[in-house]
């Protein structure tokens, strides 16, 4: 029987498949909900400084097959109030639960760190990534190899809690990006978030979404993140949260092979619902034992020759 359990920077998590940030909210009850559909671990939404209303209209659109584009502009309703959901949900479960920290300078991130360290979260995934909130605040930190890791060392002065990197396909090289947060001290890295994108309305010639441009996520984004996990892998020793278009247990497996040590699961939510994590879990299974492997760590990196 294959066992789904399997550790990643010293958390235990009875599955690999982690909730991705951002695609519930800030509030405890949801990473309790993915929890108890089967999920290792769950990471809370991206939490700012300040609470952040988004960006307004529309701002997510579904396209082709299983795929989606958004552009929320990170609202969510501040830090304090985070602090006080990821202790509640905490009290009511064994598996990690992970903090996401946002910010548009290196010393709020620091700042960040430390305050949401109060609440003694398993890891702090640090989003540089975000493609999505360029007006205001330019270039992500995640373009630029220098950039991300001068925040990485940033929020390792602020906390002993380990921190995941969350690096992004908009740039040239993820892998240097990769090199240079784990030289800064990152104990992860979570490859990767949206990728940059746009939808036009060709009746109206106006591009569909209120920002214009949006991340894209879902079945389009597997074979971009497959390849970051498989890149990073290459060149990074820390663990890899592989994220990125994961909708069933084979995806799971492929991220897996690419090098990830876990895996995150966003977009699937939307189209198989709250259980996508028991049902991608049995699909999972499933495959392992058709393929004769017995435990996630014997996966990791396969495909690597
Ligand atoms: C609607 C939506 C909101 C998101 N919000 C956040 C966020 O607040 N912080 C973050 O780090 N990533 C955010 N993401 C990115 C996801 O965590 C994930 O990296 C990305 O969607 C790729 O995974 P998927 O294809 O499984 O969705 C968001 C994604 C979506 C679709």
């Amino acid at each position: 029987m294959a066992d789904l359990s399997t550790s990643i920077c010293g958390m235990k998590l009875r599955s690999p498949l982690i909730l991705a940030s951002g695609i519930t909210d800030t509030t405890g009850a949801s990473l309790l909900r993915a929890i108890r559909n089967g999920a290792g671990a769950a990471i809370i939404k991206s939490v700012s400084v300040e609470p952040r209303e988004g960006h307004k209209g529309h701002v997510v659109q579904e396209f082709d097959d299983l795929s989606m584009i958004n552009a929320m502009g990170l609202p969510n309703q501040g830090i304090k109030h985070a602090i006080d959901e990821l202790i509640e949900a905490q009290k009511r479960t064994d598996a990690p639960l992970i903090a996401n920290i946002y910010a548009g300078t290196v010393e709020d991130f620091g700042l960040l760190a430390r305050e949401i360290s109060k609440a003694k979260p398993a890891m702090i995934e640090v989003n540089i990534s975000c493609p999505n909130v360029h007006d205001e605040f330019g270039t992500p930190f995640s373009a630029l190899p220098e950039a991300a890791a001068k925040v990485t060392k940033e929020v390792k002065k602020n906390t002993s809690i380990p921190i995941s990197i969350k690096l992004s396909p908009n740039t040239i090289a993820i892998s240097q990006v990769a090199k240079a947060v784990e030289k800064a001290g990152a104990d992860c890295i979570t490859c990767i978030n949206t990728l940059a994108g746009m939808l036009i309305d060709i009746d109206t010639a106006v591009p569909i979404l209120s920002n214009l441009s949006g991340g894209i996520s879902g079945k389009a984004l597997k074979p971009v993140a497959v390849k970051a996990v498989y890149d990073c892998h290459e060149v990074v020793k820390i663990p890899i949260i592989g994220t990125g278009g994961v909708l069933t247990g084979r995806d799971a497996i492929e991220h897996i092979m690419a090098g990830a040590g876990a895996v995150g699961v966003g977009t699937a939510l939307f189209y198989r619902g709250q259980e996508a994590f028991s049902l991608i879990n049995a699909e999972m299974k499933e495959e392992m034992k058709r393929l004769g492997y017995k435990s996630i760590k014997e996966m990791i990196g396969l495909a690597h020759h």
